[in-house]
């Protein structure tokens, strides 16, 4: 007889998301005015920059006939795309990272959540609170944690973020093997310096461990001073995966593609103790179990780096990050403490009371939707997320029903 993975029966019964979505539409049901603004889930609103567009018309038409036709693409995705992402995102930083150790992929998510396959069964996991949900669900589901009771799996060392530490962790009191990171953050948009990073990074070299850096809102960073990448810190090519998008920075979110850094020099060992490519894993199973991103978006994505590109797009991130001042100085303006906005586009705000309560008040009185913290773990809890992704119209509505709604 088959039997289920067991694993899954541990988890929440529905990822974080899609229990807001089908909260919304609910109440969308009940109360059909005045419409809703999103500012839950961080979905862009604003369309492909035109140098990405004018790409993927160009290599739609290219599909069109016989001689440029493409099928199956390299797995690990094109050179011209993999190429362009080394130089502009880490050689232009002073980061060693080279075209061979760039996985172009649909999606960050994907990725975050896939990458640990490849790791022991019994790998001791650290990973913040609050926390992207993917990466804890993904690692209930493989079987690396224990019960959930009271808001925390048994068996994961959680790193909390919270007031007193300037909603940055700190490191692990015990071993640990793999280490969730991300920055700047979602949910709480902090950022981390060069020294706290550094930390991190000779923390998981002296305990054999590997960080996986999550830096899908790098392109958020206004302060010269904040880390892009976490190779631009010493040593970290030996202890780091980094993933990135293009979903937030260009409007790739119904488009599809990211991609995820492993360098050559990175390894992990057997347990009996031989040491092997963490590289050579990840290709191995990219290669068995992805096909590979379409060439027409790679080429909308390669379109990215070109100079007309990288105006449009910095236009875009100007555009949400004058968003998330506005959000920010809203509820600061209410009395409300903030984190984020500044280099991310996620304020993090102290709302002191129970989030879901919170989330359900906004709804209810503003027809705003934010994330409640809790839905992000246990650390969560008293603070809501709102997301600077929609047009300026909406975010100023939005602010104003708030404002009317917390009077
Ligand atoms: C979020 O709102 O946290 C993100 O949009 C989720 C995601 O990127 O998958």
């Amino acid at each position: 007889m088959i039997h289920i993975n067991e694993n899954y029966l541990k988890l929440e019964a529905s990822y974080l998301f899609s229990d807001i979505a089908k909260r919304v539409a609910a109440h969308q049901q009940r109360q059909p005015e005045p419409a809703i603004i999103r500012l839950g889930i961080g979905d862009v609103t604003r369309a492909l920059p035109d140098a990405c567009i004018a790409a993927f018309h160009r290599a739609v038409d290219e599909m069109a006939s016989d001689a440029g036709f493409r099928g199956y693409g390299p797995e690990q995705g094109y050179a011209f795309l993999r190429e362009a992402i080394a130089v502009n995102d880490f050689q232009a930083r002073g980061a060693d990272i080279h075209a061979d150790e760039i996985f172009v992929s649909d999606g960050a998510k994907c990725d975050t959540g896939n990458i640990q396959e490849i790791f022991a069964a019994d790998a001791r996991i650290a990973i913040p609170d609050p926390v992207y949900p993917v990466y804890l669900d993904t690692n209930v589901m493989a079987g690396r944690t224990g019960h959930y009771q009271r808001g925390r799996y048994a068996g994961v060392v959680y790193l909390d973020g919270n007031a007193a530490n300037g909603f940055i962790p700190e490191l692990p009191t015990e071993p640990v093997d793999l280490i969730y990171l991300c920055f700047p953050n979602n949910p709480m948009g902090a950022t981390i310096t060069t020294e706290q990073l550094k930390q991190w990074v000779d923390f998981a070299a002296a305990n054999r461990a590997i960080i996986l850096y999550d830096a899908a809102y790098e392109a958020f960073i206004r302060d010269d001073t904040v880390p892009h990448s976490i190779y631009e810190i010493e040593g970290a090519r030996k202890v780091a995966i980094e993933f990135r998008s293009f979903s937030k920075t260009a409007g790739f979110t119904g488009t599809r593609c990211a991609y995820t850094v492993v360098p050559t020099s990175l390894t992990a060992m057997t347990a009996s103790g031989g040491t092997h490519s963490v590289h050579a894993l990840w290709s191995r199973r990219h290669s068995t179990k992805f096909n590979g991103v379409s060439y027409p978006v790679q080429r909308a994505a390669e379109a990215v780096y070109s100079s007309a590109g990288k105006s449009q797009v910095a236009g875009l991130v100007d555009e949400y990050m004058t968003n998330a001042g506005i959000i920010r100085n809203a509820m600061q303006d209410l009395g409300y403490r903030c984190v984020g906005g500044e280099n991310a586009p996620y304020i993090w705000v102290a709302t002191q009371r129970d989030s879901w309560a919170f989330f359900d008040m906004l709804l209810e009185k503003a027809g705003v939707v934010c994330t409640p913290g809790a839905g992000f773990g246990t650390c969560g809890e008293g603070y809501i997320r709102i997301s600077a992704f929609n047009s300026r119209d909406n975010v100023t509505a939005a602010m104003a029903r708030i404002r009317q709604a917390l009077a």
